[in-house]
């Protein structure tokens, strides 16, 4: 029989000698949000939670009723146990203290509560991203500057997938271990032990609507995937995916290897890139280099980053390393 995440948890726990349990108890409730979300995003239109909610968010875009109502769920679910003493979303202007009616914890989550947003009324892969960092010691009320800690600070990382199965993809610096949701039992099952992203790929991600605002380096790079076996090109031929939720994206990834990039473009200057460090970028580099995968801006490691901002965006390149590492060379090179 496979094993429970609460197993997991639990078995994890006891490798720590000294641990009090409460990391263990910050995953279950992260977990319940999680199958809370799961069974929203199901429901759909039966329950009446498609389409916009009329509103925007810190970063100018609109947001959807089930970017609110998932926000709202991953709030409810882990404000109350004691394990935290603050929170910060993609969806919320400032960092979120817990309220003081509740006990304050030693641990700060980041997340994004509902990844490719864009995605659900026609149906189509989402997801729900989150980072787990220490509180700084003595700070009793975070404020945005506790939240700026490089992605190498993670203690822990993980996405839950939205589509035909619903899944849960940890790491907490061992590997990186793959559940999924079988709902007869309301549990998540270990199904994906230890999981790994091939060195080599010939599958790319990235919008290509976008071309004419990148660098060099990465024309050149998707400009030689696309002439594959033809002169100029390279050694082998590519074949390409764009599912628009990052999430999807990752997933594929570490089940088959790819390389998926968000790059820097001079479409909206002032922006970095598209992807958020604080909720997107760093859990995914964490949850990437641990299934022994690469993650650069194209010039440093994303996990290396000094934060300045909860919502900095940083252009992403991910997945399978001797292909993330072609495009950091390129970029070294100036083209
Ligand atoms: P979000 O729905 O949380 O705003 O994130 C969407 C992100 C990411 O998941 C995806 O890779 C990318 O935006 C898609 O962007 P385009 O619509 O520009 O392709
Ligand atoms: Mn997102
Ligand atoms: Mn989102």
């Amino acid at each position: 029989m496979s094993k429970s995440l609460v197993q997991f948890i639990i078995e994890e726990q006891r490798r720590m000698p000294g641990a009090s349990g409460d990391f263990s108890g910050l995953l279950s409730d992260i977990e319940v949000a999680c199958k809370r979300i799961a069974h929203a995003v199901n429901k759909g239109a039966l329950i009446g939670v498609l389409g916009s909610a009329g509103s925007e968010n810190v970063q100018g875009e609109t947001q959807k009723k089930l970017d609110v109502i998932t926000n709202d769920i991953f709030i409810e679910s882990n404000e109350w146990a004691g394990h935290l003493a603050a929170m910060a979303s993609e969806e919320m202007d400032d960092v979120y203290p817990i309220p003081a009616q509740y006990p304050k914890g030693k641990y700060l989550l980041t997340f994004d509560p509902l990844d490719g947003s864009s995605n659900i009324d026609v149906n189509i892969s989402v997801g729900t991203i989150f980072s787990i960092l220490r509180c700084p010691d003595g700070v009793t009320n975070p404020t945005a500057e506790d939240f700026l800690q490089p992605g190498t600070k993670q203690v822990c990382a993980g996405y839950a997938l939205y589509g035909p199965a619903t899944m849960l993809v940890i790491t907490s610096g061992h590997g990186v271990n793959g559940f999924t949701l079988d709902s007869d039992i309301g549990e998540f099952m270990l199904t994906h032990p230890q999981m790994t992203i091939p060195a080599d790929t010939q599958e790319f991600a990235i919008n290509m609507s976008n071309q004419r605002f990148w660098e060099a380096p990465v024309q050149r790079y998707i400009d030689e995937c696309m002439k594959g076996k033809t002169p100029g090109g390279r050694e082998k031929n590519f074949n390409m995916r764009w599912v628009a939720s990052m999430v999807a994206e990752v997933h594929r990834i570490l089940t088959r290897g790819g390389i998926f990039m968000y790059p820097f473009d001079t479409k909206e200057p002032g922006k970095a890139g598209k992807l958020r460090l604080l909720y997107e970028a760093n859990p995914m580099s964490f949850i990437v280099e641990q299934a022994g995968g690469m993650s650069s801006t194209g010039r440093e490691r994303i996990m290396e980053v000094q934060p300045n901002g909860l919502h900095q965006r940083v252009p992403v390149i991910l997945g399978s390393k001797n292909e993330v590492e072609r495009v950091v060379e390129y970029h070294k090179k100036g083209a």
